[in-house]
């Protein structure tokens, strides 16, 4: 059994004021008026229009939170601040802040979700806001760069492979599969406006010859083929169950006679309690979507075996699962 938390921790838990205090600096530019230069709270209130007092305030506690330094009342950034908050750093990661900021008002009606069951939205980020969408893409591509490589190094593939990358984001994976494997193709299915920043990064990966782009609706549109390899990673959370069995059967019906299908996702253990990231990831799924949530990977295992697939295995406990089209099943 798990420690039971203390009431001082149950209060810390409830105390959400540094969460807002930095969303708020990153959203207003605080970090990125700062690159390489101090300034008073006087001063950076005129350069960014903003109230003197209440900017004080808010500098005060950012200094206080160490994200900020303050001496003889001239604020700076931290190391820390200047590398990864100043918006013109090759390391930003303040899109990713600025999203969570943008959700505020959704997480501000987990209530009345958890009231009526209905999200307060009806489309995902990557629908109504396809530039943050990319922006954050273009973040966690960075901060995740290692994880598309060792995903193509784990699955040991034969090389001459044909993968169908669904809902491929950046191409994080696509290019890194490319890259451990010389001979392999991909195409990178995923919504028109996200390919935009897809292109940019293949175009920079000098993996053009080797990585097409195909765009449309994963769940409405075809995906060409038949593959070899269909990849559905980081998608499933965003839809509903039902949605994602189709979504597994279309899989199915796109590749070839022993062709497999990966998911790779943020999988809950059995009893939906563990691991605690994914079980607050879920709640934010439930007010950022129409009909997301987490699943658990006997979820995926059951849907791979209801759409025909046989070998179905967890490869990497609540990561990864994969199916394989039997002999007879068709040829895409
Ligand atoms: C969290 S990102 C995952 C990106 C990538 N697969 C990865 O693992 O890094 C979700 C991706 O799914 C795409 N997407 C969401 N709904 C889609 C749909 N209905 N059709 C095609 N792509 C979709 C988004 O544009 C986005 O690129």
């Amino acid at each position: 059994m798990p420690r039971e938390l203390s009431l001082a921790e149950i209060f810390q838990m409830g105390y959400y004021w540094e969460t807002k205090i930095l969303l708020t600096a990153v959203k207003l530019e605080l970090f990125s008026a700062l690159d390489g230069c101090s300034d008073s709270p006087a001063g950076l209130a005129r350069r960014l229009s903003l109230n003197e007092r209440a900017l004080g305030l808010l500098v005060n506690a950012l200094v206080a939170m160490r994200i900020l330094t303050k001496q003889e009342e001239r604020v700076a950034n931290t190391s820390v601040s200047q590398k990864h908050l100043v918006k013109t750093s090759p390391d930003y990661v303040g899109h990713l802040l600025v999203l969570h900021d943008s959700e505020w008002a959704n997480w501000g009606r987990l209530e009345e979700t958890v009231r009526t069951g209905i999200a307060p939205v009806r489309q995902h980020l990557f629908e109504t806001n396809p530039e943050m969408g990319a922006n954050v893409l273009a973040v966690l591509d960075r901060v995740g760069r290692g994880s598309g490589v060792n995903l193509a190094q784990f699955l040991q593939l034969e090389g001459g492979e044909h993968m169908v990358d669904v809902g491929g984001g950046a191409g994080t994976n696509a290019i890194a599969f490319c890259r451990a494997y010389p001979s392999l193709k991909a195409t990178v299915f995923d919504l028109p406006q996200t390919l935009k920043v897809t292109k940019r990064y293949i175009r920079e990966a000098g993996l053009e010859d080797r990585i097409a782009l195909q765009p449309g609706n994963f769940n409405t549109d075809s995906w060409g083929g038949p593959y070899d390899l269909a990849l559905l990673s980081d998608i499933l959370h965003y839809q509903s169950a039902h949605a994602n069995a189709r979504l597994v059967e279309k899989a199915f019906s796109h590749l070839t006679a022993l062709g497999r299908v990966l998911i790779k996702d943020r999988f809950l253990d059995q009893d939906r309690t563990s691991p605690a990231w994914t079980t607050a990831f879920a709640v934010h799924i439930l007010v950022n979507t129409e009909q997301g949530e987490c699943f658990t990977t006997q979820d995926a295992m059951q849907w791979m075996t209801q759409a025909g697939f046989g070998s179905v295995t967890e490869l990497a406990p609540r990561a990864i699962v994969q199916g394989i089209k039997p002999r007879g099943g068709g040829d895409g």
